[in-house]
């Protein structure tokens, strides 16, 4: 196996006749290593040590105790050595800077939308929008509410209700667009609820909702619909390249669009859009807020300076600033987005002919297993999902995060627990960073996990926060 993982990769044009490999077995990163970042090795006996050390939580483990971290795609990318040399030029001024120029024209040229807000990660734009269009009495509607999404919302005391289509709550359904949001519902909520929504959320791809890519038909529907009621449609749009993708193969009428013109006409159907760029916009910090309106925009600056910072650089550095704009162009690349997609799609399928019960079809950034069905004999009061999350850490030192019950469940009024709706563990690839053979060791790995899976165990709470306690929450196992 390579003791290494690529923090740094030099892309450059690769010919026409690039395309010809894509024929070939083997996925060719379309890259070359030009740096490189050792990986800590380590024994089962030492993990099991780790494991318990971190309260068997992984978010509390080392990241050098760690062989292989699939616990997420975000701000885990390797840059460019153009995002490098980007880097270097930024212009660090405190107003007006060269780098702040060069992201805000490129954002605004992506999503056609003119206000563009810098802040420091994703969660913060949330922040700021949620804060100004939240309330007691408001609901927000999404496909799935991401939890830092979720979170934001429900911190404003307002609701935050999922409706994505039945197909996307069955995980072995091979429906090409599970992201989709449930337009029926929508109406329905929308009539029932006149004046009381904050806005309409269409997340791309539905991270919670198994990484599934959602149809320009859908966007297009849910566009319309939001429209005829007068409410506002936001795209939660950190995945929008690889969605992209999904559309331009698997719906008809879009083959002959390119990845980034999919991108451009599904912005041109929102009123805003909120992005983490340490997903798509191949960075490692970063996140912007677009906005149509310009008196919501005005509003929402306030809360940008009073919190992040000025409206040229909010929570970012210049060259943060430089970089993102940068990746922004990168990630739309053909070569780029075929390989990215193949690569995760490379695990997926190997892990299927293994037989490990998975969210199908596989998505972009992540492959995701169904814990439930892995383990039948852990119910989800005893969380079969970090049951997983744990056995992976033992078995083969590879970091992964539950998202079920842990992440999202929630209690009654007696304090039993009601369980989220699937019981998954997402293994999310970092972009640019892991070699064909690292997916193959974790695939190995997953042999050994099925070998054992009568022997696993459930696990008990017995620490936790009020919000998004799956980050701190400390576990037991129960014997
Ligand atoms: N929206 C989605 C769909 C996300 O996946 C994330 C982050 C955010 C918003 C928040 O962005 O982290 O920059 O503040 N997702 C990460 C993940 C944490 O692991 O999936 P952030």
């Amino acid at each position: 196996m390579l003791r290494l993982r690529v923090t740094d990769v030099s892309i450059r044009a690769l010919s026409p006749g690039f395309l010809a490999t894509v024929k070939h077995r083997t996925i060719i990163e379309p890259f070359r290593i030009k740096s490189v970042e050792p990986i800590g090795m380590s024994t089962e006996e030492e993990r099991i040590a780790q494991l318990e050390a971190a309260h068997y939580n992984p978010f509390l483990l080392r990241s050098r105790d760690v062989i292989i971290d699939l616990m997420t795609d975000s701000g885990t990318s390797a840059m460019s050595a153009h995002q490098w040399a980007g880097v270097m030029e930024g212009d660090e001024a405190y107003a007006g800077s060269r780098s702040w120029e060069r992201m805000e024209r490129s954002i605004q040229e992506l999503t056609g939308m003119d206000h563009v807000l810098p802040t420091h990660q994703g969660r913060a734009a949330e922040r700021i929008i949620y804060g100004q269009l939240g309330g007691p009495d408001k609901l927000f509607i999404s496909n799935t509410h991401f939890d830092t999404t979720r979170a934001n919302i429900e911190f404003t005391g307002a609701t935050a209700i999922d409706i994505p289509i039945a197909e996307g709550k069955a995980p072995a359904s091979e429906h090409p667009f599970k992201g989709d949001l449930d337009v029926v519902a929508l109406e329905a909520l929308l009539m029932q609820h006149k004046g009381h929504v904050g806005a309409v959320i269409l997340t791309v791809t539905n991270n919670s909702g198994g990484g599934q890519p959602v149809s320009m038909r859908n966007a297009e529907e849910v566009s319309t619909i939001c429209k005829r009621h007068g409410v506002l449609f936001l795209l939660d749009c950190c995945r929008i390249a690889e969605n992209s993708w999904f559309i331009k193969h698997r719906e008809a009428g879009m083959e002959g669009s390119s990845y980034r013109a999919i991108a451009q006409r599904m912005f041109a159907l929102a009123d805003g859009a909120v992005m983490s760029a340490k997903k798509d916009a191949l960075v490692n910090m970063g996140g912007f807020l677009a906005l149509r309106d310009e008196a919501l925009a005005e509003a929402c600056t306030n809360l940008l300076i009073i919190t992040e910072g000025f409206t040229t650089y909010g929570g970012l550095s210049g060259r943060d600033m430089e970089a993102i704009a940068i990746g922004l162009e990168e990630v739309f690349d053909q070569h780029y987005l075929d390989y990215r997609i193949r690569n995760t799609t490379f695990l997926g399928d190997k892990l299927h002919a293994l037989g490990v019960p998975l969210m199908r079809p596989i998505g972009g950034h992540a492959v995701y297993v169904d814990a439930k069905q892995l383990y039948p004999h852990i119910p989800p009061t005893a969380y079969p999902g970090q049951s997983l999350v744990c056995e992976l850490y033992r078995l083969g030192g590879i970091r992964s995060v539950e998202i079920g019950s842990v992440m999202f469940g929630k209690y009654d009024p007696a304090g039993s627990l009601i369980p989220a709706s699937m019981e998954l563990v997402r293994l999310a690839i970092p972009r640019r960073v892991y070699t064909q053979s690292h997916l193959e060791y974790v695939a190995e790995t997953f042999e050994e996990i099925i070998r054992e899976r009568h022997k696993a165990i459930g696990y008990r709470i017995t620490r936790e926060p009020r919000f998004l306690r799956h980050f701190t929450a400390h576990f037991e196992p129960l014997s």
